[in-house]
């Protein structure tokens, strides 16, 4: 049987204390957080609270280290927050920190590996997410996945000295797209 913690690239598994300098790294640089909320440095003692705090992913945070199935490499993270159980309606985030992985079809194997958990683990209705407008990437693999647009929170963000508009999006239980097809 296929673990529902594994897509075909990835695999979900909770952080480890021995995660926090990987991600101490990551989440210090700027083109890692820049379509990020992130905006401040981040201490080492910091991350350190951080995965301390969401080690035992539960109903009300299931928050997920993703490692590749190749070589069990810590590339980075996906956290199903903010569960609302009588919508049956989560928040997610998905950040792969270790850039050399970017466009290599790891961030579209979480998607789709943590949101069959969301719909099939969790029994989830709704998964939604933001994403700022200029984040092409993301918003092309939300799309891939079955994400539909929403809405858009006009100048909700301000960064880098400027505005920009914020994109709500979701996704319903059946329409994830899981096949690897483009
Ligand atoms: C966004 C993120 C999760 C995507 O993960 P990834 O592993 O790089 O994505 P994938 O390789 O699975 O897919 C990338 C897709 O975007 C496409 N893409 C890349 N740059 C693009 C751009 N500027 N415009 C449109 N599409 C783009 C790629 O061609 C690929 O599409 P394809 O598979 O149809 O060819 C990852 O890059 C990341 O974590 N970035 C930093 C943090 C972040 O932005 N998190 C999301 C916050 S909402």
């Amino acid at each position: 049987m296929t673990s529902i913690f594994e897509g075909t690239l990835i695999r979900l598994r909770a952080r480890e204390p021995e995660d926090a300098p990987l991600l101490y790294q990551w989440f210090n640089d700027p083109e890692v957080t820049e379509h990020l909320a992130m905006r401040y440095p981040l201490s080492m003692k910091s991350e350190r609270e951080f995965v301390e705090s969401v080690s035992s992913p539960g109903y009300a945070h299931a928050g997920f280290a993703v490692e590749t199935l190749a070589e069990s490499r810590l590339i980075g993270g996906v956290d199903l927050i903010n569960i609302r159980p009588e919508c049956r309606c989560a928040s997610l985030g998905i950040a792969i920190g270790d850039k050399s992985f970017w466009d290599g079809g790891y961030g579209t194997d979480t998607m789709r590996t943590a949101c069959h958990f969301g719909f099939a683990m969790m029994n989830l209705h709704r998964i939604e997410l933001e994403v700022y407008a200029n984040n092409e990437r993301a918003r092309h693999v939300y799309e891939k996945v079955g994400f539909v647009l929403e809405g858009c929170r006009r100048q909700a963000l301000y960064k880098y000295g400027r505005y920009q508009d914020v994109l709500v999006m979701s996704l319903l239980e059946g329409e994830l797209r899981l096949d690897h097809r483009p």
